[in-house]
């Protein structure tokens, strides 16, 4: 059964104020914390990571997410938002418990449940009677079952309440979203954890866990879905002379297909929709479904990576070898700070392998880190990456990449190539200053 609830209260005019424990504090924990916390519940933040919790004691924020450094701030003053290492402490005296843990692609492509176990093992023998256990992690049909075995608390129930926030407009996307969805075979637990959104004006789903967990996934497969589409569409229009710009325009329109998520680009990645579709396409073939169709959009996605490839490898004449490509933008997508499966890395170590040297920019990447390859140079600035590089080549669509001006970028450049896998830039300004410029389907 599937009831649709409509709730027009104000943000911030919560009724019953909940104490949360979120276990796990990184891009979807500190989230929801620090919201929930703004909705007027009381918020203990946990995480196994010593220093990350010493950082947000102090203030400061590890990540890089729009609205949450006042989000942190405002919930810390008012005393509703607080942070402990260690998930004991936080669900020592919780109503409702998320688990917030990664839940990282498995070695048969499966999404691997270690964490999650783990986080519920621990809060099991210090759960207060009967505590909810809710888990946000993206986690496959069954999982709720999961948690309940590795809690072992028949006073204990677990819902399924997946998160649906995109990095870069986390905040806004948990306070204004498109809909809650909240799975349970309990009516009543189901009901408390709906009722923690009270604060909010939204669709909220009540449904069964299986339906709950399978429409986390469903949706990424789908956005992936709609990304590889329009990639495949501008390589046909790279073939047929079509300008991509104006068929997404003329595509989007219509209202059945939407504009958002329609943009061409160097490929999907990010910290899920590479591992979730992985993960249904494992989840279909446990149901005795081949999913050719996701199959086929994971292979036109590696076939984008490639494309950018040979876009660079042409724009330098077919020999790579020794060649500067000087590359702006690192992160998956602008807004954030988060390199996991980010295009713009793949698309780097494939050029590296051709023998390139590569040199790259990104506004929130200053010092190497883990993802960051090791033969790759960074540079602090967007005009200092650019110096003695035969391309340049622009992975990431951060807004201040628009502005820089071509006729500084002529001067300091070896070469005159431009290859723009996000079609952020003006070609027309870039072409009048002598650049050969490709973009993405155009
Ligand atoms: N990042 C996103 O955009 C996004 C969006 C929707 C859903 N999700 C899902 O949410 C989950 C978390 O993703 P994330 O991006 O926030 O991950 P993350 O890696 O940023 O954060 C997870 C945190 O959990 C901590 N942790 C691990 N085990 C713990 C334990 N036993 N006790 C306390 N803390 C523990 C880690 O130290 C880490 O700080 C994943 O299942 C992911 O698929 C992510």
């Amino acid at each position: 059964m599937v009831l649709v609830r409509h709730h027009y209260q104000l943000s911030g005019s919560s009724i019953l104020s909940t104490a949360i424990a979120i276990i796990g504090t990184g891009y979807v924990g500190l989230t929801t914390g620090a919201c929930l916390a703004h909705l007027g519940h009381k918020v203990v933040c946990a995480d196994i990571d010593p220093e990350k919790i010493a950082k947000l004691q102090s203030g400061v924020i590890p990540i890089i997410e729009l609205g949450l450094t006042e989000l942190v701030n405002e919930g810390m003053s008012a005393g509703r938002l607080s942070f402990v290492v260690g998930s004991v402490e936080a669900a020592k005296s919780c109503d409702i418990a998320f688990l917030c843990v990664p839940t990282p692609q498995g070695e048969d492509g499966s999404a691997d449940l270690s964490y999650v176990q783990q986080a519920a093992e621990e809060i099991a023998a210090v759960l207060p009677f009967e505590a909810i256990v809710v888990n946000k992690s993206t986690v496959p049909v069954g999982s709720t079952k999961v948690v309940e075995r590795a809690l072992k608390r028949p006073d204990v129930k677990v819902v399924s309440n997946p998160e649906f926030l995109r990095e870069g407009s986390a905040v806004q996307d948990f306070l204004k979203p498109d809909r809650v969805v909240v799975g349970s075979d309990d009516q009543a637990a189901a009901m408390k954890v709906a009722s923690l959104y009270d604060g909010l004006s939204t669709r909220v789903i009540i449904t069964d866990p299986a339906s709950a967990e399978t429409i986390k996934y469903a949706a990424n497969a789908f956005l992936a879905t709609k990304l590889s589409f329009v990639n495949a569409v501008a390589a046909i229009c790279e073939g047929v002379g079509a300008d991509i710009n104006d068929v997404v325009v003329g595509m989007g329109s219509d209202k059945r297909i939407g504009e958002n998520f329609l943009r061409p680009g160097p490929g999907w990645g990010g910290s899920c929709f590479p591992k979730d579709s992985r993960a249904l396409i494992k989840i279909a073939e446990d149901a005795n479904y081949s999913f050719d169709l996701l199959k086929g959009v994971i292979t036109v996605n590696d076939q984008q990576f490639e494309r950018v490839v040979q876009k660079v490898v042409q724009a330098v004449g077919g020999e790579t070898t020794e060649k500067t490509i000087a590359v702006w933008g690192l992160t998956f997508k602008a807004g954030t700070d988060d390199l996991r499966d980010s295009p713009s890395i793949e698309i780097i170590k494939r050029l590296l392998a051709l023998g390139s040297k590569v040199q790259a920019f990104d506004p929130t990447v200053t010092n190497s880190k883990p993802g960051v390859p090791e033969q790759l140079n960074l540079s602090l600035s967007p005009i200092e990456v650019t110096v003695g590089a035969d391309v340049l080549l622009v992975l990431t669509e951060w807004d201040d990449f628009k502005w820089i001006s071509p006729t500084t970028i002529a001067t300091t450049m070896n070469g005159k190539q431009i290859v723009d896998a996000r079609n952020l830039l003006n070609r027309k300004d870039w072409e009048q200053v002598g650049f050969t410029y490709q973009g993405i389907g155009r």
